[in-house]
């Protein structure tokens, strides 16, 4: 078998984010609306004949090659699936996701490359099946391998679709100080009192096509139990607040906050205000429709 495929990862944004319980197994029982963006990284996906390796490769120096890589645990959690012991996996990927900032960009890629290598090596896996290989690979996979405006709950992998945000523009900043995802929900464990997001009010916003009741619902738990940074969370959504934004939140267990605009004027003017303090800010768009993102 020899092959090679194209394949874009989308970045995601939690529009918000709940911790309601913990599961069995010491995960957490998350409710979240999940929200893919224009922001993406590129795959290149090759297959030839083989033993079974794996290579990863990016270009950034720093990310793990192999399975140690999410994007090549998903070619082997596919490898194993599908029974191809005599195929040699290649990735290149082209990274423009930040890394480790609760945008998914490990998670899409892992989701992008099981997309890939169902199509190349013709294995016909549908969505469900696709899904649920994901979920092996990382909680925010099984939403990356289906992508748009969803609801996650459970650990993360039990989904329904929404209808697709209306169409708006994102920027997205990402702070400097680190996150540890493990120590963000041990302080979630350890808090007395958290203000839940209204998720139900969120999702019923995206029903209706409400744009601004959308932005105005979103929330996410893990700001309140942030150990540092929150000042700076708060400087960058004053930001991104007085350029036009009808609402801002950070994504994940962080530190990335992002807000929506209705306007593209708004969002190019907090853009340049915010990289002038942030490397890492970027302009993006929930479009009105996927497809024409092909
Ligand atoms: O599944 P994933 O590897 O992305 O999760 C990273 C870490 O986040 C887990 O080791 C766990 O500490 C925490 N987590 C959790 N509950 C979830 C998802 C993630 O506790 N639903």
């Amino acid at each position: 078998m020899t092959g090679r495929t194209k394949e874009r990862a989308w970045a995601k944004l939690n529009l918000c984010l709940d911790v309601t319980g913990i599961l069995p197994g010491g995960y957490h029982a998350l409710r979240s609306v999940m929200q893919s963006v224009s922001l993406c990284d590129d795959l290149t996906v090759s297959v030839s004949p083989g033993e079974g390796n794996i290579r990863v490769g990016t270009n950034r120096a720093y990310l793990p090659t192999g399975e140690k890589n999410l994007a090549g645990k998903a070619a082997a959690v596919f490898r194993d699936a599908a029974g191809l012991a005599d195929v040699d996996f290649a990735i290149e990927i082209r990274k423009h996701i930040p890394v480790c900032a609760g945008m998914g960009g490990g998670s899409s890629d892992a989701a992008a490359v099981l997309r890939a290598l169902n199509r190349l090596c013709g294995t016909g896996m549908d969505t469900k099946t696709l899904c649920k290989l994901g979920e092996s690979i990382g909680s925010d996979v099984p939403y990356c391998v289906l992508g748009g405006t969803a609801l996650a709950e459970g650990r993360g992998e039990i989904l329904t679709a929404l209808p697709n945000m209306p169409e708006c523009f994102v920027v997205i900043c990402k702070p400097k100080f680190p996150v540890s995802t493990p120590e963000m929900f041990a302080r979630i464990d350890s808090a007395a009192e958290l203000p839940h997001p209204d998720t139900d009010r969120l999702v019923d916003a995206v029903k209706a096509g409400d744009l601004y009741g959308a932005a105005a619902s979103m929330g996410n738990v893990f700001e309140t139990v942030l150990p540092k940074g929150q000042r700076e969370i708060a400087s960058i959504k004053g930001v991104l607040r007085s350029s036009g934004a009808i609402g801002s939140v950070m994504s994940g267990s962080g530190p990335t906050v992002f807000g929506l605009f209705p306007e593209r004027e708004g969002a190019e003017a907090a853009c340049f205000v915010l990289r002038q303090r942030y490397r890492e800010t970027y302009f993006a768009r929930i479009p009105k429709s996927w497809d024409e993102m092909e």
